[in-house]
């Protein structure tokens, strides 16, 4: 895999909006994974300035979630499905079409039947072109918690107490509001993808991106299956690649591939 520690979360931002503009070029209505959390945003920024500046446009373009909470209510501000539309549905974003928009439904009473719903949208969209992806701390992907299988499909997961106590910010910090049930994507859906773009900022994620990289391959670190993609860009900011420590092979091949 391809990795690279920036400065700052907006340098890797800017190189990883570089990289899904290069697989845009390819492919002008390439189908994109949309992931949520707060990772993502730096890069978002960047498709939304490339799109008003003309230079860049998901309008011919499909987006699949990689998850939703079940039964958080459709109104609610950090449904998952609420902050797509904010970060990219629209001609003053990125011009992403709401009905391209594909979440998994977290509001109908058979999840289950919502998860294979999401997964057979993005098989007949012809499958994701390109993924973005964040990491839990504990090393989840999508909403796939440690603890579980590395092969699933879309499917109905429990969410960690440490997935919870982490996402209890988006929810006035108290853990009773956080929904302990979600729809992901499974390691095998996203596995599917023609390119998986993962980014990671921040201290507490420096341990998973250590393991994504160079630990074993466990169902303990969910993310570390990630190893056995073709192509896969990991772009952390100093802070999330502290643990790494194989940092100077991975200047070494990026310099070889992308001679920067
Ligand atoms: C969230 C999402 C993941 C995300 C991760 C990290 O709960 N389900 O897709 O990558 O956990 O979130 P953040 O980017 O806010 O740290």
């Amino acid at each position: 895999m391809h990795i690279r520690v920036f400065d700052t979360p907006e340098l890797a931002g800017a190189a990883a909006a570089k990289i899904l503009f290069s697989v845009f070029d390819q492919k002008p209505d390439a189908n994109l994974g949309v992931a949520t959390g707060s990772t993502p945003e730096p890069l978002y920024a960047q498709l939304r300035e490339a799109h008003a500046g003309g230079k860049f446009t998901l309008a011919n373009s499909k987006a699949f979630a990689l998850d939703e909470y079940v039964g958080i209510p459709e109104d609610h501000y950090e449904r998952y499905r609420n902050v797509l539309r904010r970060e990219l549905v629209g001609e003053d974003k990125t011009g992403l079409k709401d009905e391209n928009l594909f979440t998994p439904n977290g509001l109908i009473s058979d999840s289950h039947a919502a998860a294979a719903a999401h997964d057979q949208a993005i098989k007949d969209a012809g499958g994701v072109d390109l993924q973005i992806l964040g990491i839990g701390s504990n090393g989840h992907i999508g909403f796939n918690e440690p603890g579980g299988w590395l092969v699933p499909r879309t499917h109905v997961e429990p969410l960690s107490a440490q997935t919870i106590r982490d996402n209890a910010r988006f929810f006035d910090g108290d853990i009773s509001k956080v929904p302990t049930t979600c729809i992901s994507q499974g390691l095998g859906t996203i596995m599917e993808a023609g390119v998986l773009l993962l980014l990671a900022f921040g201290e507490n994620k420096a341990e998973a991106v250590a393991q994504l990289a160079e630990g074993p391959i466990s169902a303990k670190w969910p993310a570390t299956i990630v190893q056995m993609h073709p192509e896969v860009y990991v772009l952390t900011d100093t802070a999330a690649g502290s643990k790494l420590e194989l940092t100077e092979m991975y200047e070494e091949r990026w310099k070889l591939a992308f001679g920067e």
